[in-house]
């Protein structure tokens, strides 16, 4: 568990660059930031300001052209790659804007999937399953298929789903952009609970005005740039 001070991530330097036609897109322009433990960092920034590119590289889905990148003291840049993919799959998860449950499973089997991938043993997941689920409130939902669910239930069944194999950081891309704004609050409260009860670091994007007021922690993004950063938490 983490401290009250502690920094999840130290990123320093990071530059992404991708060649779209005969020009550079500079998605990523030398961003240095530190993302402190325990707290719900936002970043915002209009369409194309690098926040996806971001949030992949910190992810460990992409890596950058250049730049550092620790979790805490592990350089997670310098590892080799079955060490990276173990780490994501242990100490990182990932929610979408788009919310991918695979639709021929119940709301506990998904979740049971994600704990699978990441090689927890049967009787461990399904004790984990009941808790994820009760943390989102759909303690009563677990045996429903995606589609008897609205967007907001689905989209907290896939929280559950990013929490259960208890990673350290979770990122969530635009996960309210598709839900109306007071179901959008209601899944940002749950991941202040879940930074409460289980002392997960949750980084999200958002151009939600809302949600950003429940942030600790709020980074705007231009052009690849960090251009402010306003931290409450630290
Ligand atoms: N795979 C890619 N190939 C080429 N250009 C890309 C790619 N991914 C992102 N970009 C460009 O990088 C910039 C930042 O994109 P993105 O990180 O998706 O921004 P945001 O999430 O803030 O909307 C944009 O100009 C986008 O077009
Ligand atoms: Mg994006």
């Amino acid at each position: 568990m983490s401290g009250r001070n502690d920094i999840a991530l130290h990123v320093r330097d990071l530059h992404r660059r991708f060649r779209a036609g005969g020009t550079e897109v500079r998605a990523v322009d030398g961003v240095s930031i530190e993302i402190p433990a325990g707290r719900l960092t936002v970043v915002k920034g209009r369409s194309g300001s690098g926040k996806t590119t971001l949030l992949n590289i910190l992810g460990l889905l992409d890596r950058p052209d250049a730049g550092a990148l620790a979790y805490g003291p592990v350089d997670v840049l310098r590892m080799s790659d079955p060490d990276r993919d173990r780490f994501r799959r242990h100490e990182i998860g990932f929610v979408y804007q788009t919310i991918a449950l695979v639709a021929a499973m119940s709301a506990a089997e998904n979740v049971d999937f994600q704990m699978r991938v990441a090689g927890m043993k049967a009787g461990e997941r399904s004790r984990r399953v009941s808790e994820c689920l009760a943390l989102v409130g759909l303690e009563k939902r677990m045996s429903h298929f995606p589609a008897e669910m609205s967007g907001g239930e689905q989209q907290r069944v896939a929280i559950a789903r990013a929490i259960a194999h208890s990673p350290r950081v979770i990122y969530a891309d635009e996960p309210t952009a598709e839900l109306d704004t007071m179901t959008g609050v209601h899944i940002v409260a749950i991941f202040k609970r879940l930074i409460e009860e289980e002392g997960i670091t949750v980084v999200m994007t958002t151009h939600d005005p809302a949600m950003m007021e429940l942030a600790d922690n709020v980074i705007e993004m231009d052009g690849g740039r960090v251009v402010e950063h306003v931290d409450d938490s630290l």
